[in-house]
């Protein structure tokens, strides 16, 4: 395929292959935990949608899906701490299974606040699912259910992750070059 941002990318760190054939476990994973519980998926916008929508396919369970948007890193390389909802769920989560869904579990300090404010609303339960996670940096007491892979501590793109709102189409988890920063 051609691709306009493919040049941009110093080295990739998961290929598209290693993301579907873990992807295919993990939903393999979610299905024997919550089948007959009607759990809810619920995305982290926006990095999350692309990984959100090969997840749900790959556990065929029957249930529903859900976002929340947050805001934490107001285009920035590194988190401001402050965690702020830019776009809430929809519907009434009071007793309800969820499967939370994040590209990548950093500082923790985006889903150590959405675990309490998902349990102020009432959820039964909460597993809390990443593509990718990156411990070195954690600050919040908080660990994953389920990881797709574990990443080095370095600025990754690609697969719904972004650097300034662009590279999230990029099929593969990926470095960018250093010169594309100065920009
Ligand atoms: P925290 O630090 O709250 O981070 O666990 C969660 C959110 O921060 C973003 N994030 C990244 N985005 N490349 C990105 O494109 C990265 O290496 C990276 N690290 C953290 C991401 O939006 C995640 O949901
Ligand atoms: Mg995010």
């Amino acid at each position: 395929m051609k691709s306009e941002m493919h040049n941009d990318i110093l080295k990739i760190l998961v290929t598209e292959e290693e993301i579907q054939a873990r992807i295919s476990e993990m939903g393999a994973e979610l299905y024997e935990k919550f089948q007959g519980k009607n759990p809810l998926f619920l995305g982290v916008l926006k990095g999350s949608f692309v990984f959100m929508s090969d997840l749900v396919r790959a556990c065929q369970v029957k249930s529903d899906v859900e976002f929340i948007a947050v805001s934490s890193y107001e285009n920035a390389m590194a988190s401001s701490g402050r965690v702020k909802i830019t776009h809430d769920i929809q519907q009434d989560i009071t007793g309800r299974h969820l499967i939370v869904v994040e590209d990548i579990l950093d500082s923790g300090n985006t889903l150590a606040f959405l675990k309490e404010y998902f349990k102020t609303k009432g959820a039964a339960s909460i597993t809390i699912v990443t593509l990718l996670d990156k411990p070195s940096r954690r600050t919040k007491a908080i660990t994953p259910d389920l990881a797709g892979f574990t990443v080095p501590d370095e600025f990754v793109v690609g697969y719904g992750l972004d650097y300034c709102q662009q590279y999230r189409n990029v099929p593969y988890i990926g470095v960018l070059k250093p010169e594309v920063y100065s920009h």
